[in-house]
């Protein structure tokens, strides 16, 4: 369901979406045309070191699970192929975009990269699309960084409110903003025309019951994205602490996703160990 104009007014009102980093934006167009010659693409990407650098770090980590080890953009190219190129270019160049510096902003940009990975391995174990859900993942809270970034004092209120009062972002955003993060997040995925699948998902990543059920793939794509922040939620990552009371048998995104506690419980084991060894790496 797309977001309503009155709601798209009220965001505008608050926020300004910002565009997408123009070093991603020029990779990303370039490898949406299968036309591109793939000595264009490597220029394209060369020409950013600091990116590059980037890209070939995180395509060589071990949850990124590529076999080889990648070496040079001419590699990576062959290798995972002009969508993975556009996923890794949009993953390296997103680091710029979260501030780093207050305990809310390491903590968000932290629990976007264990949400990429959990939402990775999720997607692997559930054989669907990796790379999509690896964006997904670290991208789900982007709403959170626009409005830390560009209304600090009403953010850390919203924060503090949360966890004072123990209610969800999205209650405490709603009575104090008319939107929320998600919902934001999915208007910046349309605006820098990253897929509608995507959007979708951002933009309901906790309101899966808003999602007309004959949208099987969006359904999905989105309960994968709930249940990738759970597990963040249950390691405690980007979070104040652990949560491991969550009851992972009632959730509805693993009920959409068919997925059992146990099979997620060993996955929070692998995410944990993944996220350890690489969270670095970002
Ligand atoms: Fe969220
Ligand atoms: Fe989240």
């Amino acid at each position: 369901m797309p977001i309503s104009k009155e709601l798209k007014a009220l965001i505008d009102s608050t926020c300004d979406l910002p565009p997408m980093p123009l070093v991603a934006s020029r990779i990303i167009s370039l490898a949406s045309d299968p036309n591109t010659d793939t000595k264009v693409l490597e220029r394209a990407i060369l020409a950013d070191q600091a990116l590059t650098a980037q890209i070939l770090k995180i395509a060589n980590s071990s949850f990124y699970g590529c076999l080889r080890s990648i070496n040079t953009v001419a590699s990576a190219i062959v290798l995972i192929g002009f969508k993975g190129i556009k996923s890794l270019a949009l993953a390296a160049s997103l680091k710029s975009f979260y501030r780093r510096t207050s305990l809310a902003e390491k903590m968000i940009w932290e629990h976007s990269i264990a949400a990429a990975i959990a939402a990775h391995a999720l997607s692997r174990h559930l054989c669907c699309q990796a790379e999509e859900a690896f964006i997904g993942g670290l991208i789900h809270d982007i709403g959170k960084t626009i409005l830390n970034n560009q209304r600090n004092e009403l953010f850390t209120e919203i924060v503090q409110t949360v966890y004072n009062e123990e209610l969800t972002f999205a209650e405490i955003e709603r009575e104090k903003l008319g939107f929320t993060h998600a919902e934001l997040g999915g208007l910046i995925v349309k605006k820098w025309n990253l897929s509608t699948e995507l959007e979708e998902a951002v933009t309901h990543h906790h309101s899966l019951s808003e999602i007309d059920p004959l949208e099987v793939e969006i359904l999905k794509f989105a309960a994968l994205l709930n249940l990738a922040d759970a597990l963040c939620l249950y390691l405690g990552i980007g979070y104040r602490k652990p949560r491991q009371d969550i009851d992972f048998q009632t959730l509805a995104s693993a009920k959409i996703l068919n997925i059992s506690e146990p099979e997620i419980l060993h996955l929070a084991e692998l995410i944990k160990t993944s996220y350890e060894a690489e969270k670095d790496n970002f």
